[in-house]
């Protein structure tokens, strides 16, 4: 592979310049300053980004590898940052938020109005009890109120765990469960796509099934005034709790490793790992790579359109843009609705500058733009656009060529920014004003960074040659355990054969000419559905916890035009395997069993049947052959060691 003059896209320098890192020469400077001094750069920046009520005397603690710690002395308030200081710089009156409802009604929040909202909520948790160091759950939609619950947690230095509003009331119930909160903040409804969908009820069931005897109180946001169950001694509206609250609120101090959130996400094993964020190092890389990747700017119009349920939500919704007090649009919908023009209208309308967005979201509108120019983009005014972003998996380059070309009109950067839960914010990215384009690579890392591609012994592997994406020094926004389990936390991600690197979990490969990394896929069995983490053995406990029915589940991913990957499940029944209508009954069963374990977004694209899964003599499943039969490929593997061969023809068998 080899990055050849004609894929690539220079910068374009006459909308590029001023931009804050404009040209690769300010970029290797910033990378040769790191080089230099890597402690003194963190330290350069975390000065400059962040207000701190006491100075840290000290940048990286490296003295607990890998428990690192970052500017540690140091004392400040994630939500003084993002709000108080704004306020404080003349910017009280610029608008925050431009949320715009499900059915298109747009309200506009200043910073003051969300320096006074948070307060207001912040008291209200206080006088519930909610101190520093507690664990509030958020089980909210897009919305103001989903922010300010975040910045109102961060205010009193509350350590908030925000759960998707897709999850089920099962998986609520073990994020509930392993964080410990002491109280959950909802919503009686959320509303996408003109359906009225339950958050309060889900949150019940997730109570009733037990195990969340830590929660207290329940504060719930009243968005649709739909009916909801009511638990008078622990049920609270928001807008009850928060009537009559002093609109000051005095920020609590804290420590920069103070943990300002817990985010699940899933792993290669066992149940999803409670990330852990901390206070410090979190907000600098928020609002650092905000600043630089997005190049934001004074009158910039930003626009996220990931959910707060998600990593993306935390750093480029609730904390990055707010730390540099820009505006941004907070959308409470879904791209198709009222029809797939929704996002194109809403840049139209809001004037939005800069908009990051995810593969499939583009996927998904290609096909319907290409069924009717209504939709297209070419049907609005797309000119405020500066800037183009894509976050959550790889963008193929057809979708790439499209999105720069019909969206971006040819003249606006794209960022392809790959990052993690657990690197808290941009890893490997373009800079818009300096790093020239190549549709599918997301270039180079962020200045500071120390990306590298290792083989299975830690040792560097030549460009050109694919290997595991490793991050050699610890950065300041890095995760800094799994929550309450932090020897999962060292065996998950610094693995001793791997020299102490932080192992991301991916593979890549560079281009042997200019270096530029390409992310091949994760490495273990993490699967990407839209964009949306899933390991694949959650979903196989999920199906056999259906025990009436299943004997045993493999599951794995094949490649999907839309979604990126999709979930391919290969199930053995207790009783016969079934064919025809029954097998497409039992297969939707199933299918609404894993929604109500999980959420929908794990539902099996495809289930297939068999008497049995290919194994091996010593009995272990052949998963290689799984893989190449969800994707309908030929076996031409070698099947000499399967114990059944004569199930491969079952399985490949569709329903
Ligand atoms: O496989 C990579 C993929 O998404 C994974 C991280 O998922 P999550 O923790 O849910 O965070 C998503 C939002 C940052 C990675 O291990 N991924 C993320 N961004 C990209 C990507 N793959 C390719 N290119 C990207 N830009």
């Amino acid at each position: 592979m080899s990055n050849d003059a004609a894929t690539v896209h220079p910068v374009p320098e006459a909308t590029m310049q001023g931009a804050h890192v404009f040209g690769m020469a300010a970029h290797q400077a910033l990378v040769a300053e790191a080089e230099a001094d890597y402690g003194g750069y963190w330290a350069r920046l975390a000065r400059e980004f962040v207000t701190w009520k006491t100075p840290f005397t000290k940048s990286l603690d490296d003295s607990n590898a890998p428990f690192f710690k970052w500017f540690e002395d140091g004392t400040l308030n994630v939500s003084y940052n993002c709000l108080d200081r704004n306020v404080e710089r003349g910017l009280g009156g610029k608008v925050a938020i431009v949320f715009e409802a499900d059915d298109g009604q747009v309200t506009r929040v200043t910073y003051s109005d969300l320096l006074a909202r948070t307060c207001r909520l912040a008291n209200a948790l206080k006088a519930r009890g909610v101190k520093k160091g507690d664990r509030v759950v958020i089980y909210m939609a897009m919305s103001i109120e989903g922010v300010v619950a975040m910045q109102a947690c961060a205010r009193i230095g509350a350590t908030h765990s925000v759960v998707f509003g897709g999850f089920s009331a099962q998986s609520l119930r073990d994020r509930i469960e392993g964080a410990g909160a002491v109280m959950v903040i909802t919503a009686d409804e959320q509303v996408r796509g003109g359906k009225q969908l339950p958050l309060k009820a889900i949150v019940d069931d997730a109570i009733a099934l037990g195990g969340c005897e830590s929660v207290k109180d329940v504060i719930v946001y009243r968005r649709t005034g739909g009916k909801t169950g009511w638990h008078p001694s622990r049920d609270h509206w928001m807008h009850d709790e928060t009537e009559g609250q002093p609109e000051v609120c005095e920020p609590e101090w804290v420590g920069a490793e103070h943990p300002l959130f817990l985010l699940y996400t899933s792993g290669s094993t066992g149940k999803p790992k409670g990330v852990q964020h901390s206070t410090g190092g979190y907000l600098l890389h928020a609002a650092l790579t905000t600043k630089w990747t997005f190049d934001i700017r004074d009158d910039d119009v930003f626009w996220c359109t990931a959910d707060i349920g998600w990593v993306t939500g935390h750093t480029y919704i609730a904390y990055g843009p707010l730390a540099l007090g820009a505006t941004e649009v907070v959308f409470e919908g879904v791209p198709t609705y009222p029809d797939a023009g929704r996002f194109w209208k809403m840049i139209q309308d809001h004037k939005v500058s800069v908009f990051y967005t995810a593969p499939t979201a583009i996927r998904s509108l290609i096909k319907l733009a290409d069924a009717s120019d209504a939709v297209h983009p070419k049907s609005y005014d797309l000119s405020s656009l500066r800037i183009l972003g894509s976050v959550g998996e790889p963008i193929n380059p057809a979708a790439w060529e499209w999105y720069h070309r019909n969206v971006g009109g040819g003249r606006c950067p794209i960022v392809d920014t790959f990052w993690q839960t657990e690197t808290g914010g941009h890893m490997i990215t373009p800079l818009p004003g300096a790093t020239p384009l190549v549709p599918g690579s997301c270039t180079l890392p962020f200045p500071g960074i120390a990306a590298a591609i290792v083989d299975e012994t830690g040792n560097d592997v030549p460009n050109g040659q694919g290997g595991i994406l490793v991050v050699k020094k610890p950065w300041p926004s890095m995760i800094r355990t799994i929550w309450g389990e932090a020897d999962r936390f060292k065996s998950s991600y610094f693995p001793p054969e791997l020299k102490g690197y932080y192992l991301a979990g991916d593979g890549a490969i560079r281009d042997p000419g200019n270096g530029y990394f390409t992310i091949t896929g994760r490495i273990d069995d993490v699967l990407n559905v839209s964009g949306h983490r899933m390991g694949t053995m959650e979903i196989e406990s999920a199906l056999v916890s259906c025990t009436d029915l299943v004997a045993e589940a493999a599951v794995v991913g094949r490649p999907d035009d839309t979604t990126g990957e999709a979930i391919c499940a290969f199930v053995v029944l207790k009783g016969e395997r079934p064919t025809g209508a029954a097998a497409k009954k039992i297969a939707t069963e199933l299918r609404n069993w894993v929604g109500r374990e999980i959420g929908p977004i794990a539902k099996p694209k495809e289930i297939r049947f068999g008497d049995n899964l290919p194994k091996t003599r010593s009995g272990k499943i052949m998963r290689r052959l799984l893989r190449s039969l969800a994707k309908d490929e030929e076996i031409t593997q070698d099947t000499s060691t399967l114990e059944n061969p004569a199930v491969l023809a079952q399985l490949a068998e569709k329903n």
